[in-house]
């Protein structure tokens, strides 16, 4: 009886990780796809097209203080300068969703 109690933990266990990491995915996926509707024309692969000083590659992004989730979520929220803010346009949900995927892309290098 122990010995199956034991299997029923590690198989629970491996199901909870399994379902992390798809949710993650799927985070991702959905990120990429706000970004290619919404970013993608000023941020395409990555640039900037408007000033070209702010791209969204990782040296930029830490030289700006925008290297986390937070700082991303506040400036889509509210927008900056020539950014345009997406409150009303993109759900919180969609804004964490591309702050995870431009923050992912920029660890590897777009
Ligand atoms: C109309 C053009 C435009 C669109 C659309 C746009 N941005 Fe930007 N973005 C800018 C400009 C201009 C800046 C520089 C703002 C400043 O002066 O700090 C910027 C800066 C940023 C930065 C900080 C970059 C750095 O190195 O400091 C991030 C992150 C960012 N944008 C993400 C996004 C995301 C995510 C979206 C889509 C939801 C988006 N932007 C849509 C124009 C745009």
């Amino acid at each position: 009886m122990k010995k199956i109690a034991w299997i029923l933990a590690v198989l629970l266990a491996a199901f909870t990780l399994w379902m992390a990491s798809a949710a993650q995915a799927a985070d991702l996926g959905h990120g990429s796809q706000i970004f290619g509707n919404n970013c993608a024309a000023c941020h395409i692969g990555g640039g900037n097209v408007v000033n070209g000083a702010k791209t969204l590659k990782k040296a930029d992004l830490e030289q700006y203080g925008m290297a986390s989730i937070e700082a991303i979520t506040t400036q889509v929220t509210n927008g900056k300068s020539a950014m345009p803010a997406f409150k009303g346009r993109l759900s919180d949900e969609d804004i964490a969703d591309v702050a995870a995927y431009v923050l992912s892309q920029a660890e590897q290098g777009w």
